[in-house]
């Protein structure tokens, strides 16, 4: 953990911005509203409520995919194995992974676990980019 708050200063911040966030969405009615009202939509529009309604995932620019690969081999691999294998974090291997919601799985990225050593990555990733590295993980790293 410390390594990555050396290696990225911005990351405290980013953690300390990101618990002040949680704790503004969870005083907020309307969070419980969307979450109340997101199955009966799905519900509604005929869709089940699983993982293979697969949206669709931005493929990045090939510089950038190198960039990517290059981050999550180094740094996701610090901790969760250099062949993603599990270490001090969970394995990340397209077994492990089966059946997971990929969204839970890029939220988990873009924020971070609170109260484990998983820290949020959102200061350097975009959404979308987090999608595509669920998506590389799920179907096993070229
Ligand atoms: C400092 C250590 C550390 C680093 C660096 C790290 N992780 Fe994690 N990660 C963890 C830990 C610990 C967990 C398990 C958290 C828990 O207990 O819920 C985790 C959980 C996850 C999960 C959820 C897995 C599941 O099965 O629910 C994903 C996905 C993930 N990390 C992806 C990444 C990615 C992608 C990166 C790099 C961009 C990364 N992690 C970097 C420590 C780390």
């Amino acid at each position: 953990m410390m390594g990555v708050f050396n290696k990225y200063p911005a990351l405290p911040d980013a953690f300390n911005l990101f618990l002040a966030q949680s704790k503004k969405m969870s005083n907020n009615p309307l969070q419980f509203f969307r979450i109340g009202i997101l199955p009966l939509l799905l519900a509604h529009s005929g869709l089940a409520w699983s993982d293979s309604a697969a949206k669709e995932v931005v493929i990045p620019a090939p510089a950038r995919q190198a960039e990517l690969l290059n981050l999550v081999r180094q740094d996701c691999g610090s901790c969760h194995g250099l062949r993603f294998e599990g270490g001090l974090g969970v394995p990340l291997t397209p077994a492990a992974l089966k059946g997971k919601s990929p969204d839970a799985l890029r939220n988990t990225i873009l924020y971070g676990r609170n109260d484990t050593t998983m820290p949020p990555w959102n200061p350097f990733l975009t959404g979308a980019e987090a999608d595509w590295i669920v998506k590389m993980l799920m179907k096993g790293l070229p």
